[in-house]
This record gives structure tokens, C-alpha cells and sequence, in this order.
């Protein structure tokens, strides 16, 4: 929803003046820390994401950063560099579920090990935060939801522009009829540089020695080193989810958080690899079209979402929502809410037919719609726009992990954005994948959450 781009850097500025604190690796019984539940906490996969949950989450109180995993040498040393030479490193994501100590993890590893992890670190007692999108493919969102369940642990997906004030309050206007009944929902998000590509630095050390690479392919291919599919593995659809589930899961998460929805029932999309022919196997071009059905919440609507990777024309990448009395637009770190009413008569004259009537039917029409219509009838309510700005000082991000740890603490299951909902904005963007690579048009269920 929000520009991406312009959070990052936002996000990359604040890192750059203040850089992870050196907190020493320390071994606290859990309990309390400053009158808070202290919650120890690591990382699994300490890549750009992964520095970015762990900042977010320690600027909640009373956490506590005790260790991370990956698969890549080089950012494990970094940790250290970072921590304290003590702190607890591992290339084996086990060796983290396995310390007692440890309360909760963050999962921000490559897509196509979301569901595993998650698994295994639910059944291993942990509360878990997952980065989205939840899981890589539809057929994995079952078993994810139930160890959830199992567990009584809780878990947070991380699509953490829900938890900014602008959401709230564009849910809140929505339920409040504020903008009618919506009917159609626009979103993008271009891109025009090779970074916004994914084509990120690979450090010059890469090779098999300082990356576990039979580890890293899990159940896809067995094939041989290759440093692009292990440090751009966006570009690859047997380790990411392509633009869909990088981008458009957003716009989707952002949708049925302010609409209250549970999903569409009809999705198709379309695009093609236009530009970053670099041997990527996803297309850097996308439209979506998803087809909402009518529900206790909201009227039935469209959605269409783009991305483009090579957009050398204007970018103004946002999200409209669009009822049949207003708008809200999504700003940077706000809300434009327009909001304009039809008047009662139909109106006559100007591009109309009247004019082509013989006269004394122009003049019999005109009478007969002055007898039907007031001058009050005939007056469109005054467009009226407002805007509605988030507090200074708010950090959707850190926000979202707040929610996370107030949950565990109250040992509630429940949190913004649980594996229900996570998988309920997944599922309809890997949809849109396998509409693309299949050629499709997909029929979902969003209550029972299944392909039909
Ligand atoms: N919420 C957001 O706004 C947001 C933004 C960026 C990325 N993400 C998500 O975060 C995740 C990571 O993205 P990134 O940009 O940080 O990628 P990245 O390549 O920078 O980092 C991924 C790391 O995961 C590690 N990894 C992979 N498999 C592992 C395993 N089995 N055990 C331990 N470590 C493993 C890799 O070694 C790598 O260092 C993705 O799922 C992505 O969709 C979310």
C-alpha cells in the first residue's frame, strides 16, 4: 500500500545513524525485565529482512536478542560483529529450537522455507513470526494453520503495514459506511531500478564453503552452486513467489485488513518478463484481478493490483478504494478521504438526447422533469476531502511486532494478522502465480480456504 521504496529508505537512513546496539549475547532466566515480561528472542535467517524484524522488534520493550540462524557464513559472522563475539550463531535453524531458553523466532528465510520452519519451531514450543508471504504454495497453508492451532502458541505473519494508524482508520471509515458500498479497489507497485529488480550485492566470498547449499535447496533441484539463486533467489520461483508474493500480498493483506474480507473467489492474472531477462524464471510484469463476492462486510468488488519492474514512466504507486460515495487513497503515512454524493435528479441537457427532440417535446420533457425534481433534487452534495495523517513518531513495523509480543505476554493465540488471515492473503496471490505460469482463471473458496 504504502510505498515500499520510500519505507526502505526511510528504514535504511534510521539504520545507518543508528546501527544494531551491541547488546552482548547474556543467558537471563525468562521473567521479568523492568516490570515486562522479558521474551527472548532469535532470528532465522539474517538476511535484509531479518536485520530489519530483529531492529523492529527490539525497540519493544523487554526483548531480548539471543541468537540467529543462517545459512551464509558471512552474515552469521556479521552478527557477531554486531553482538558481541559470544553471540549465539548457527547454520542449523534446529540448534535454535532446540535451546529452552528461547521463547519466540522470527522467520525471515527465503519463501520456500516458511512452512517448515514455522512447523518445527511451533512444535518445538516457540511463538512465531513469519515473514510474508506465510507460505510458498496454496498446498502447504493447511498444515501451517493446524500446528498453529496444535501448539497454542502465537504467531504473527509479518505483512506489518496493517499496523500502521492509516489502516485502522480506513477499516474504521469503511465499516462505518463512510465511502458507501465499495466496488472496486485499485493497487500497484513499480519499480524502475535493478535493486527495486531484486537484484542484490553477492558478496565476492560466496561458494559452497561459506554457503550450506544442500540445505538451502531443501526439496527442489539438486544442482550445483549457483550464488544468483542463493542471493537474488526472488528471480527464481522454486525459492520465492515472484512479484505476487513479494508485492502483491501486501496490497492484498492491506485489503481485507481495511475491508474486513476474507478473500476473492475468482482470480486471474496476466503479464510477462519483459525487461530483466537476466535468467529469472518469474515475470517482472503483473496484473492481478481478483473478483470479491458479495459478504456480511462488503458488497461484492474488483481488485486489480499491478507491478512493474520496468516502469520508466511515472511512478505513483498507490492503493484506491473506491464506494459509491467516496474515496480513500493511501498516502505517505496517511489517508485522503474524498468523499461526493450523486444528486437526487438525473440531470438534463448538455451531452443528453434532449436537444435532438423536436422542440415541443424539449419543452414538454423539461416541464415534466421540473414537476418531478426540487431545486434541492437537482444539487449534488459538495465534494468534501479530508486528510487523516499517522502520528509522527508511529513505526507500523514496530507496531506489528508490539502486537505480536502483547499477545504472547496475555497468552493470547490472537494477533493482527494470525495464520488464518495470513493464509487468507497468501493463497490469493499464489493464485495469481498459478494463473500466470498455467494460464487460468482460479475459483478460491475464502471461508473454507480451498482451490474449488
Ligand atoms: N514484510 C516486508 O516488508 C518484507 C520485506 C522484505 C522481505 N520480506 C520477506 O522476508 C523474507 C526474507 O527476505 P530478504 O529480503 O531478507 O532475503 P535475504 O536473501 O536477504 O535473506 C534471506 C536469508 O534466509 C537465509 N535462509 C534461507 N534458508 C534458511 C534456512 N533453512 N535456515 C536458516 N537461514 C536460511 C539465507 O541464508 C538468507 O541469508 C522473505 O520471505 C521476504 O518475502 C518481507
Amino acid at each position: 500500500m504504502k510505498n515500499n521504496r520510500r519505507q526502505f529508505v526511510k528504514d535504511a537512513a534510521k539504520l545507518s545513524i543508528a546501527p544494531f546496539v551491541l547488546k552482548p549475547f547474556n543467558i537471563l532466566p525468562t521473567g521479568k525485565l523492568g516490570g515486562i515480561n522479558n521474551i527472548r528472542l532469535a532470528t532465522i535467517g539474517m538476511g535484509i529482512q531479518g536485520h530489519y524484524d530483529t531492529k523492529a522488534a527490539r525497540e519493544n520493550e523487554g526483548i531480548e536478542f539471543v541468537g540467529a540462524a543462517d545459512l551464509y557464513q558471512g552474515r552469521l559472522n556479521h552478527m557477531k560483529e554486531l553482538e558481541g563475539k559470544d553471540f549465539f550463531t548457527t547454520r542449523d535453524y534446529r540448534e535454535i529450537l532446540n535451546r529452552k531458553d528461547i521463547d519466540a523466532v522470527i522467520i525471515a528465510t527465503t519463501d520456500h522455507w516458511h512452512d517448515k520452519i514455522t512447523i518445527d519451531s511451533l512444535k518445538a514450543g516457540k511463538h512465531v513470526y513469519c515473514e510474508k508471504p506465510m507460505v510458498q504454495d496454496i498446498s502447504e497453508g493447511a498444515a501451517v494453520i493446524d500446528a498453529w492451532k496444535a501448539s497454542g502458541k502465537t504467531m504473527q505473519v509479518g505483512s506489518q503495514r496493517i499496523s500502521g494508524s492509516d489502516f485502522e482508520e480506513a477499516r474504521r471509515l469503511i465499516a462505518a459506511g463512510e465511502i458507501g458500498e465499495i466496488n472496486f479497489i485499485e493497487a500497484s507497485y513499480d519499480r524502475f531500478s535493478s535493486i527495486g529488480a531484486w537484484n542484490y550485492s553477492i558478496p565476492l566470498d560466496a561458494s559452497a564453503n561459506t554457503v550450506d547449499w544442500d540445505n538451502y535447496l531443501k526439496d527442489t533441484a539438486k544442482i550445483p552452486f549457483d550464488a544468483k539463486r542463493f542471493f537474488r533467489w526472488r528471480n527464481y520461483k522454486e525459492y520465492g513467489t515472484g512479484v505476487a508474493g513479494d508485492l502483491f500480498v501486501h496490497l492484498v493483506t492491506g485489503v481485507h485488513y481495511a475491508v474486513q474480507s476474507k478473500g476473492p473467489e475468482r482470480i486471474y492474472a496476466s503479464g510477462g518478463l519483459t525487461y530483466w531477462k537476466d535468467g529469472r524464471n518469474v515475470p517482472d510484469v503483473m496484473v492481478g484481478v481478483l473478483d470479491y463476492p458479495k459478504t456480511d462486510k462488503h458488497a461484492a468488488f474488483q481488485l486489480v493490483m499491478r507491478v512493474n519492474f520496468a516502469n520508466a514512466g511515472t511512478i505513483n504507486n498507490n492503493t484506491r478504494i473506491i464506494g459509491s460515495e467516496g474515496q480513500i487513497e493511501f498516502q505517505w503515512n496517511g489517508l485522503k478521504i474524498t468523499k461526493r454524493k450523486l444528486a437526487k435528479a438525473p440531470g438534463m441537457g448538455g451531452y443528453d438526447s434532449l436537444f435532438t427532440f423536436e422542440e415541443k417535446e424539449q419543452k414538454a420533457y423539461e416541464n415534466h422533469y421540473n414537476s418531478l425534481y426540487s431545486e434541492a433534487d437537482k444539487k449534488a452534495e459538495p465534494m468534501t476531502e479530508r486528510i487523516f495523517k499517522n502520528p509522527e513518531d508511529e513505526n507500523e513495523h514496530v507496531r506489528h511486532f508490539g502486537n505480536f509480543f502483547e499477545n504472547i505476554r496475555k497468552g493470547s493465540q490472537d494477533t493482527v494478522e494470525d495464520p488464518i488471515f495470513g493464509f487468507r492473503a497468501a493463497a490469493p496471490v499464489l493464485a495469481c502465480n498459478k494463473s500466470y505460469f498455467e494460464k487460468t482463471t482460479l475459483h478460491w473458496d475464502p471461508v473454507k480456504m480451498k482451490l474449488i
